[in-house]
């Protein structure tokens, strides 16, 4: 697929990506945000790579940025940009975080593309134009909710009423819950037909922009808790293969 936009943003994942496996389980700073939640020099070190990459070739476009990158110089194109998604995984040592890069035109994701450093996996999707991964195109699994696999995610202290009520909910009617804390990594398993549902709540741009359109341009189906289509700015959330959708989002009505 030829993309401009495409190329440099896996371009500036790839080269992020080399940042962030050099300094793995060397973490030199780690910082309390104050909210429950830290980020460490690497994720610094990795948005900066990121923004300079792309700036070098898009010096008129905005950047959403997590860390400490944004800025809006006015553009209708933004690149939204999370340096480490998982960031606590990384700082545990776990193998699963990831890096998200999309663009969006006046809020409309146009392209979105995760990099998983150590596991070396590439996932991208050019909005009309599919999502791929490993040279292969990627579609969302045929699964109903018995055998699906339902995934939670993050803090388990946040927002806990909702999640242990879900859980309780849905454990009986799916096949498996399982709990990875990085939006990326649960996105990306549904798009690839491993995974049939995440549901999620309060997010940010930067954890699900590159992520929807990728599970999106793979059949999959976005929406709200109460159904309405995902835009950039969707906290609370379901992401599904399409198939499990209404009847998960019904179940979790009745909380
Ligand atoms: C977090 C992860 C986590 C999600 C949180 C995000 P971070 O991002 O994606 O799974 O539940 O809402 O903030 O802090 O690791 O970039
Ligand atoms: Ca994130
Ligand atoms: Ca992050």
């Amino acid at each position: 697929m030829k993309n401009q936009y495409l190329d440099v943003a896996i371009k500036a994942a790839k080269e992020a990506g080399k940042i962030i496996l050099k300094n793995f389980r060397k973490i030199k700073t780690i910082t309390d945000k104050g909210n429950d939640s830290f980020f460490t020099n690497v994720d610094l070190a990795s948005e900066k790579k990121i923004i300079s990459v792309i700036k070098n070739e898009f010096p008129d476009h905005n950047f959403l940025a997590e860390e400490v990158g944004t800025k809006d110089i006015g553009s209708e194109y933004t690149w939204i940009i999370d340096p480490i998604d998982g960031t606590h995984e990384y700082m545990h040592g776990f193998d699963y975080f990831g890096i998200s890069i999309a663009l969006a035109k006046n809020n409309k994701v146009l392209l979105g593309v995760i990099y998983f450093p150590i596991l070396k996996k590439l996932y991208y999707a050019v909005r009309g134009k599919g999502a791929y991964s490993g040279g292969k195109r990627l579609h969302v699994s045929k699964r109903k909710l018995k055998s699906a696999y339902v995934l939670l995610t993050g803090n388990l202290k946040k927002f806990q009423k909702e999640k242990l009520k879900a859980i309780e909910l849905l454990a009986a009617r799916c096949f498996r819950i399982r709990i990875y804390g990085a939006a990326v990594y649960n996105l990306c398993n549904i798009a690839e037909g491993n995974a049939e549902a995440i549901i999620e709540w309060d997010t940010n741009p930067w954890d699900i922009a590159a992520g929807f359109l990728i599970v999106e341009e793979a059949g999959g189906k976005i929406t709200d808790f109460k159904g309405n289509k995902w835009t950039i700015r969707t906290k609370d959330h379901i992401a599904s293969n399409g198939i499990v959708h209404e009847e998960i989002r019904k179940i979790l009505k009745r909380k």
